[in-house]
């Protein structure tokens, strides 16, 4: 197959085949869920809960998203690689969104980036697409606003905030943005915002109305049990395995099964003796 691009992304719109992206923070993950076939992995800032054991993702920096995409860079060899933008790397002016985007795909190797936010962020959105960097947006329960939004919640139940929520998504497609992620978005929503835009959306927690779907990898696989949002399906149950492989290893290390010759390497018996 082909490497999956940011016209990959519209043909999938226009064929109405759905696009499969999913995180990942590290090379080897990258490898397992490129082999696998997923059409884009996303370098999140979920990092910041996940894999650096924060409490959301405020903490994370730009520094930290290049160590990891370029991490993933590495290991995925057909799927889009996205980098999320972190907190305050995009708010301050177009001029600095510019350079960390360009950071971005320069240092971390990712294709494109991402940035939270609607008709706030607009001026920084055209500034990066300006300077060739294809740009993802996001909409709904935009974790970076979490002190703001005064939690994770669903977003858009109300009329005003749906109203909102439809032209900041016009918005980001005018600014030239390749597709929008919708996050905890009501499923009727999320699809009015999805037959509206000619561009795909990719939601997680917004429905099957949405051209794509995309989840925490750790979460779907079962590994990242400390919260377990009600959108994120277990495909696997790696906390059991992971832990039952663990303790089966401390099992046989002190009774001494492990490591047994199979796992060992052996000098000549006649140099050996000379030793002793
Ligand atoms: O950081 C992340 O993992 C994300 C996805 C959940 C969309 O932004
Ligand atoms: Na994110």
């Amino acid at each position: 197959s082909d490497k999956f691009t940011v016209s990959s992304f519209l043909k999938a719109k226009q064929s109405g085949e759905k696009i499969s992206m999913l995180t990942a923070y590290d090379y080897s993950t990258a490898r397992l869920i490129d082999e696998a076939g997923v059409d884009s992995i996303l370098v999140g800032d979920s990092l910041g809960m996940v894999v650096l054991g924060y409490e959301n993702t405020l903490q994370v920096t730009v520094d930290d998203i290049i160590h990891h995409c370029r991490a993933v860079s590495r290991g995925a060899k057909m799927a889009l690689v996205i980098g999320d933008m972190p907190f305050l790397s995009y708010h301050i002016s177009p001029q600095e969104s510019v350079k960390n985007a360009g950071r971005i795909i320069q240092e971390g190797m990712a294709h494109a980036v991402k940035l939270e936010g609607g008709r706030d962020i607009i001026d920084s959105v055209k500034a990066i697409v300006r300077a060739q960097i294809p740009v993802v947006g996001h909409l709904g329960l935009t974790p970076q606003s979490v002190n703001m939004l005064g939690g994770f919640k669903v977003q858009g139940r109300e009329e005003d905030k749906a109203k909102k929520m439809i032209e900041d998504a016009l918005m980001l497609q005018e600014a030239g943005v390749f597709c929008i992620v919708l996050e905890c978005v009501p499923m009727q929503l999320a699809q009015l915002i999805s037959e509206r835009l000619d561009i795909p959306t990719i939601g997680i927690g917004a429905g099957s109305g949405c051209g794509g779907q995309v989840l925490v990898t750790q979460d779907m696989l079962g590994m990242y049990t400390d919260f377990t949002p009600k959108f994120v399906k277990q495909y696997a149950n790696m906390k059991d395995d992971i832990i039952s492989a663990v303790r089966g290893y401390i099992d046989e290390l002190k009774s001494g099964r492990f490591p047994g010759k199979d796992h060992s390497f052996t000098m000549d018996e006649e140099k050996l003796k000379r030793l002793y």
